[in-house]
């Protein structure tokens, strides 16, 4: 399999680690070798057709660069290259998808499966991209967009299979929960955790998408027309955030056996966000920056997962799990 990355920051250079690391693992347990043939990020590109060597590739995500690297676009790298896959792996725009939304549909047009971690696209050209993959005969997968580490997309999509998903519970962003769990903890208002949490790298400099719930209602638009299959936009979300959320109301809460979570809910009737009452001992209520989601289903009832929703090596498991997944299905087309 020959590999484009475009987007070189923490999830790049977490992917490159472990393909580098897991690259005999691939090999034997799946038949899967892999090249990566190029690497992309705002500033430039370094390509070698035959595949850059592992050597350079390590040193780059040591120094964090593209060492070498010449003043080249993703899209005409995406365009030039001879590839089976490009990781579209770039900084999300909720509002136009780009450069992301560019890149898929160039690499799509040009023949070339595509695996992102990229909320962007999803959120404003979800059914555009399925169905460009289709026409043009290309795998397309963003198991890391939802839930970083968290299998979420494959176990309701391959897994629960047999299933009718009613509806999808989830405790989608690691920032918030942080906030949320650190506030019941320590009796502490809103304000005072989330400044300690930017202390920490936890929550951005401007944590305006992850508190006001908008991170959320990305990932449950994804999930909506993904498992869902609902048409479903962004702004149909019924969204609200955690800033409005006290202290007294959280021990409240705990007082009657509840938890209060920033939960993100799809159903065929209800596609909303917003910090929710939630039992203490049900398995959604998860502490600190974990992921969970409840997944209402016709034949099991329900089913949680939970787990690392980000991080670079974490998110890396869910792209390598798309890259067997996509070199499975274009071996079995032959
Ligand atoms: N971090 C996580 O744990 C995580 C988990 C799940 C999903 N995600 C999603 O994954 C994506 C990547 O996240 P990240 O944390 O790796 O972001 P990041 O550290 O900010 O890295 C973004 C990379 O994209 C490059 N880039 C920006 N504009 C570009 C362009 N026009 N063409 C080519 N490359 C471009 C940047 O290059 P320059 O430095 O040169 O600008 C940088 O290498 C985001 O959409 C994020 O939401 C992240």
């Amino acid at each position: 399999m020959k590999l484009i990355l475009v987007g070189f920051g923490n999830v790049g250079r977490g992917l490159v680690r472990a393909l580098v690391q897991k690259r005999n693992f691939f090999l034997k347990e799946h038949g899967m070798s892999c090249e990566i043939v190029a690497v992309v990020d705002g500033h430039g590109a370094v390509v070698d057709e035959n595949g850059l060597s592992f050597r350079r590739l390590l040193r780059m995500v040591e120094e964090g660069n593209l060492i070498g690297s010449e003043r080249k676009l993703g899209v005409e790298i995406i365009r030039e290259v001879d590839a089976d896959v490009v990781f579209e792996l770039t900084p999300t725009n909720i509002k136009t998808g780009e450069p992301g939304l560019t890149h898929i549909k160039t690499a799509m047009r040009t023949g070339k499966s595509v695996i992102t971690s990229n909320k962007g696209p999803l959120v404003v050209a979800f059914r555009e991209l399925e169905e460009l993959a289709k026409k043009r005969g290309v795998e397309f997968r963003y198991s890391a967009s939802v839930g970083g580490a968290v299998p979420v997309i494959g176990l309701a999509k391959r897994i629960l299979m047999g299933n009718e998903v009613l509806a999808i519970r989830g405790v989608l962003n690691g920032t918030t929960n942080y906030i949320l769990t650190r506030m019941a903890q320590e009796d502490a208002p809103f304000d005072i955790v989330l400044k300690e949490a930017q202390e920490l790298g936890i929550a951005e400099k401007d944590p305006s998408l992850d508190i006001q719930g908008i991170d959320t209602a990305c990932k449950i638009t994804i999930l909506a027309n993904s498992v869902l299959g609902i048409d479903a936009k962004l702004g149909e979300v019924k969204t609200k955030g955690i800033s409005g959320v006290t202290p007294e109301a959280i021990r409240l809460a705990r007082e009657a056996g509840f938890t209060v979570k920033l939960v993100g809910i799809a159903s065929k009737r209800t596609l909303e966000v917003g910090p929710k009452l939630v039992p203490i001992h049900h398995p959604l209520a998860v502490s600190g920056t974990l992921n969970a989601v409840t997944f209402e289903v016709d034949l099991a009832r329900e089913i949680t997962i939970s787990g690392f929703g980000a991080g670079p090596r974490e998110t890396s498991s869910s792209l390598l799990g798309d890259l067997v997944d996509v070199y499975q299905a274009i071996s079995q087309r032959g």
